[in-house]
């Protein structure tokens, strides 16, 4: 199979509303992350994937709707809580974890109860859904294990022969996959921390909300969240997370045993050598949306290790040291 990219526009819309609604799979920008998509109610275009990601089928999919009523249409029930968060977050970066009814094919959920859903924010992945008129299932569109695309070309290099065709929308906005939350039993639980941040969900459903996605990394629970593996999002490089005390030290030892080394710093004033320095911004939204695309970049100058220095430890860089820890987590 050829991979063509091509420009977003009514006309490639159009063309990959078409593919979808014949049973293929197009990659199409999201606020968040590109993704790669199927007809969520064919179980055989979702098959393909799996097959495409080289995906364990274990691991469920997110269904992308464009509307609150095309939710509904998913689930056996949409209790208060998701009415609340769809009000407050819809068009936006939050999954919400619901009981599934019989026309999400058991493929999207791997097997399971429950499906997730979000309406995206990016107005390709909304005109997309509302011109094939149909849910899309879409996990982010790279290779299972992967660092996750924020920009057409991430997809082209992980996909190229494995989709037909590439929307191009430029640069994705959020630049780390959606907070994942389940709704699905009394508890609000986040699975997977994302831009929505668990304080914004509960100011808007005044209930506490459990973490639970740290607990699942030692003991990935498949019912739960198969997708909190370790070593998720990963780049080709090693990637080493550091205090700023410790950078000069490590960059040093790793410069001195012949390493080309990258340097993801806040901080100008750390002496890198040789290491080539890439400066973070020091805002979580804003780092969040450069960070996939760093780690891009430092593999494709091939450098053997990455070293990043840790952000703060405070609550709006959750989503940042999940995706950071993961990126690290030893490679297997
Ligand atoms: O921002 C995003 O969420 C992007 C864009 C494309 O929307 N999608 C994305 O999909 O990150 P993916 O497949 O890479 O991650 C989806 C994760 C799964 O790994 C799993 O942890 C969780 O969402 N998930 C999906 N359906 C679930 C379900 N029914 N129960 C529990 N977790 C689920
Ligand atoms: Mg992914």
């Amino acid at each position: 199979m050829k991979t063509r990219t091509a420009a977003a526009n009514e006309d490639t819309i159009a063309e990959a509303a078409g593919l979808l609604r014949a049973g293929e799979l197009v990659a199409f920008p999201t606020e968040t992350v590109y993704g790669l998509g199927a007809n969520a109610l064919n179980a055989a275009a979702v098959q393909k994937i799996y097959e495409a990601k080289g995906r364990p089928s274990n691991n469920p999919t997110i269904v992308h709707v464009s509307t609150v009523e095309m939710a509904r249409k998913l689930v056996t029930h949409w209790p208060e809580s998701a009415a609340k968060l769809a009000a407050s977050f819809w068009p936006g970066p939050l999954t919400l974890i619901l009981p599934r009814n019989k026309l999400i094919p058991g493929i999207v959920t791997a097997g399971g109860a429950t499906v997730g859903i979000r309406v995206p924010a990016h107005p390709v992945a909304l005109t997309l859904i509302r011109v094939a008129d149909v849910p899309i299932a879409a996990p982010s569109a790279n290779k299972s294990g992967e660092v996750s695309p924020t920009r057409a070309e991430h997809v082209a290099q992980s996909l190229a022969g494995r989709v037909s065709l590439i929307l191009d929308g430029g640069p994705t906005d959020v630049g780390i996959e959606s907070t994942v939350l389940d709704l699905s039993d009394g508890q609000p639980g986040i699975l997977r921390p994302g831009a929505i941040t668990s304080q914004q969900i509960e100011a808007a459903l005044g209930v506490p909300v459990e973490e639970r996605a740290s607990t699942l990394q030692s003991s990935p629970d498949p019912q739960r969240s198969p997708g909190q593996l370790e070593r998720h999002y990963a780049p080709r490089a090693q990637l080493l997370l550091v205090s700023v005390d410790e950078a000069e030290a490590t960059i040093a030892n790793l410069l001195a045993k012949g390493k080309p080394v990258g340097w993801m710093s806040f901080n100008s004033t750390v002496a890198a050598g040789s290491a080539k320095v890439i400066r973070m911004p020091t805002d979580p939204p804003s780092y969040g949306k450069v960070l996939y695309d760093t780690l891009h970049k430092l593999d494709t100058a091939s450098v053997d290790v990455i070293v990043a220095e840790l952000p703060p430890q405070t609550a709006e860089w959750t989503a940042i040291h999940d995706r950071l820890r993961r990126a690290s987590a030893k490679k297997i």
